[in-house]
């Protein structure tokens, strides 16, 4: 379960302050697919990087579980966001020089995964996502926008994480292969139990998650 309480963050630029998330309450449970939906600037991208641990909030409660990660320390903040978020980017954000399947087994290698445990779950997460065996050897230049956002999701996933966090993950993908990827995203959220909350701008998908939020203004207008 995840439940944001009363959640604040305020930029500060010049004499002006931006109150970017003005006291946002909600809740996901396990296994939910969640998504949230606003104009551009509405607060959606900040709400994500608080509850990835990328950002801290000026104020307010992030639980996970039992777990308060507004009050983690910096290693166990480390800990928490390599081992219990996995991200997913517009841009998917995949290192180039290395192949799907090498991707994949970066976050293992983080979390000291032995070499071929890694290997192995690289490649059942691949084939779970639908990239088969000689794309998997491919480096990210030489796969489509859709199965470089494939590889990314399975990379979210390598180290089990409790949440999935996506940005506009069909943000740089034609409609049809977008709402593979939301597929993808659904299933995943019920096979593996993981919470998924996405950020996006396509409500036709947006219409298919189990719960919406709307975000206006930093505010959470309906849920
Ligand atoms: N690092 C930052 N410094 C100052 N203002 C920021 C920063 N990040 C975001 N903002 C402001 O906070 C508001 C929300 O931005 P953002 O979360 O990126 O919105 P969205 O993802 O919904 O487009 C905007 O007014 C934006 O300009
Ligand atoms: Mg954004």
């Amino acid at each position: 379960m995840l439940q944001i309480k009363e959640l604040k963050k305020v930029f500060k630029s010049g004499d002006t302050n931006v109150l970017a998330v003005d006291d946002v309450s909600f809740s996901v449970s396990d296994g939910q697919f969640a998504s949230i939906i606003g104009k551009s600037g509405s607060g959606k991208s900040t709400l994500l990087s608080l509850l990835g641990a990328l950002d801290k909030p000026t104020s307010g409660h992030i639980m996970v579980g039992d777990k308060d990660i507004t009050k983690l320390h910096d290693r166990a903040l480390i800990k928490y966001r390599g081992r219990k978020i996995g991200y997913v980017f517009q841009s998917y954000n995949l290192v180039p020089n290395l192949t799907a399947l090498e991707n994949v087994m970066l976050p293992m290698e983080f979390a000291k995964v032995p070499k071929k445990q890694r290997i192995e779950r690289a490649g059942k997460l691949l084939d779970q996502v639908g990239l088969k065996d000689d794309k998997q050897k491919r480096k990210p230049g030489r796969l489509s926008g859709g199965e470089q956002q494939r590889v990314a999701i399975a990379r979210a996933l390598a180290n089990k994480p409790q949440l999935i966090l996506a940005d506009e993950p069909t943000g740089n993908l034609d409609s049809q292969t977008g709402k593979m990827i939301f597929d993808l995203l659904h299933d995943l959220a019920k096979t593996e139990n993981t919470t998924i909350l996405t950020v996006t701008h396509d409500l036709s998908i947006a219409g298919k998650t189990d719960v919406t939020f709307i975000l206006s203004d930093g505010k959470l207008v309906k849920r």
